[in-house]
């Protein structure tokens, strides 16, 4: 009797010669690193180099978040990831009325490009790629940390990093978009555009499925709508009059990974195998870089338990080493005490621990993609993909990503199948160990790491010192000018650039942007 996988999929309990008839290893599979990059994007994948340890943190202000990353280095990380608060994800300064009780809490307090150089103050940009997790304002914080490593002395073109930049899943699963879907997806063409010229190694979006999955969304799901976001802008930049190979292999994408370790290495395979056909068929892509569907992983937060909260690290240590066997090119694996508060030092450590058991002590980086020829997981690798497809067939069918998000149908479906786990977690058909079985009477004590509330006064300080500080006449002809290029067709970044270097604040310039492209309200027309 089959069970189901997460995404409803019929897992057999043998698989033999007969799940593979008229399987084509050479069409389905391919060599590691060519299409269609069943088997990985590179030819030597973690036996050429190993992931990237690329820890998520932020919290604070940017002194706070600085000793963070120093000491993540110090311990091995080998790439940042910066966590922003909501008042600047949102584009509000500190002192915001809005931004009150937020400052500091979910990550890092950014207001200017004073704020960027604090972050980054001892941190060499020009040996360390950065991720910032930023949509709808991930320009200003693209061009302040362009800024602050000129100021180290590191051009443009040799700085390597990540924003997110991808607001179309802020409207479907996240909600820190600011401006309506048009003006924010003619921003991510701009940054495409920008990035090309000026800095051209870095990956310009982190098209991402993490979101809707901790939304409830299924592998399948997550797969879907991921690409078919991806898809949406890809028509975007290539409507804006941008070659597709002119950006294509600088876009990104950004999973989870559960526990169902098997149909999570077939998800990411065949995530790959759809991207690279997508591109070369639709688009007409001739770079191999364009093919290539390059991702981070986060290990899924939505399966931590407050209850037992060390059996968190068994957890975190399965979903890293399905993403690792599915062929991640970065990972964030959770701290334990997700689920409880923001991770403590020691919990920090311990994720990074996590990964370098995987690096260093298992015999997974020995080889490429060991699940290759595997009955039951070219099997599951197949049916992910057809039902995938088939998903994003029907998203296609609304007219594309931007009209079915309209339609509130990603939304829907994912609450859909939110519903269904909570449905079967609560009837104890789902186990959660620790919480529906084998739970324990007395919890053990925890000490949670705790944000300085003062945070907020002292941003507001800061706040006020620079205004007295700075040049107000050349902050607002610049702001002008900005608002300028908004309203018209040229590239906003460059007018961005001279207000952020004036030392404009981030409320400030999202606040022109709102001025001329206004704010996006759930449910409005486009
Ligand atoms: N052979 C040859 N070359 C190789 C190789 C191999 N085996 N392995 C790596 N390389 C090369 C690559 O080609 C690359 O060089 P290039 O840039 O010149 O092409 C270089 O080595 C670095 O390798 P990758 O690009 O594969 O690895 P990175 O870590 O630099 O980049 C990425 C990975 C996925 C492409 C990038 O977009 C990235 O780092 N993304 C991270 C996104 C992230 O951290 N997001 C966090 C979000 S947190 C969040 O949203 C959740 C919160 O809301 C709860």
């Amino acid at each position: 009797m089959a069970r189901e996988s997460e995404s409803g999929l019929p897992v057999e309990p043998v698989y033999g010669p007969d799940a593979l008839t008229d399987w084509d290893p050479a069409e389905r599979l391919g060599e590691p690193g060519a299409y269609p990059f069943t088997r990985g994007v590179y030819p030597t994948m973690y036996t050429g180099r190993p992931w990237t340890v690329r820890q998520y943190a932020g919290f604070g202000t940017a002194a706070e978040s600085n000793a963070r990353y120093q000491r993540l280095i110090e311990n091995g990380t080998t790439g940042l990831s910066v966590a922003f608060d909501l008042p600047t994800q949102m584009g509000y300064d500190s002192d915001a009325p809005l931004a009150h009780g937020e400052v500091g809490k979910v990550g890092v307090a950014i207001d200017s490009v004073e704020d960027m150089r604090v972050l980054f103050d001892g941190i060499p940009l020009d040996r360390v790629s950065t991720s910032m997790t930023i949509n709808a304002p991930a320009a200003l914080l693209l061009l302040m940390y362009r800024i602050v490593a000129e100021e180290q002395g590191v051009p443009a073109e040799k700085l390597t990093g990540t924003v997110q930049n991808d607001v179309l899943k802020e409207y479907i699963a996240r909600g820190t978009y600011i401006f309506p879907p048009r003006p924010s997806l003619r921003l991510t063409a701009d940054i495409f555009r920008y990035c090309r010229a000026e800095m051209p190694k870095w990956n310009t979006i982190s098209i991402s499925g993490y979101h809707m999955a901790e939304a409830g969304a299924t592998p399948v799901q997550e797969v879907a709508f991921t690409l078919a976001d991806g898809i949406a802008y890809v028509r975007t930049a290539v409507a804006a009059g941008m070659d597709v190979d002119d950006f294509a292999p600088r876009l990104s994408f950004f999973f989870v990974a559960r526990t169902t370790l098997l149909e999570e290495v077939a998800k990411f395979r065949a995530a790959r195998r759809i991207w690279a056909r997508v591109m070369r068929e639709e688009f007409g892509a001739k770079d191999p870089k364009s093919l290539m569907l390059r991702f981070h992983t986060q290990t899924a937060g939505v399966q931590l338990t407050a209850q037992q909260p060390e059996v968190n690290l068994v957890r975190v240590a399965v979903q890293g080493l399905a993403a690792v066997l599915g062929g991640t090119q970065s990972l964030h694996t959770n701290s334990f005490d997700e689920a409880l508060a923001l991770p403590t030092e020691k919990s920090a450590r311990l994720a990074l621990r996590t990964q370098q058991v995987l690096a260093h002590e298992t015999d997974v980086t020995a080889t490429v993609d060991p699940f290759a020829g595997s009955y039951a997981v070219e099997r599951m690798t197949d049916d992910v993909e057809a039902a995938a497809v088939a998903l994003m067939d029907r998203v296609e069918e609304m007219g594309g990503a931007v009209r079915a998000i309209e339609r509130g149908f990603q939304k829907s479906e994912i609450e859909h199948s939110a519903y269904r786990i909570a449905r079967e977690t609560d009837s104890g058909e789902r186990v959660v160990v620790g919480v529906n079985r084998y739970a324990i009477d007395v919890e053990e004590p925890y000490e949670p790491l705790r944000v300085d509330p003062a945070v907020e006064a002292r941003q507001a300080e800061r706040l006020a010192r620079l205004r007295a500080s700075r040049d107000g006449a050349a902050v607002t002809t610049a702001l002008a000018a900005l608002r300028r290029a908004a309203a018209g067709t040229d590239n906003v970044l460059p007018p961005m650039k001279t207000a952020l270097e004036a030392r404009a604040t981030v409320g400030e310039v999202c606040d022109a942007l709102r001025a001329v492209w206004g704010t996006h309200t759930p449910g409005e027309a486009p």
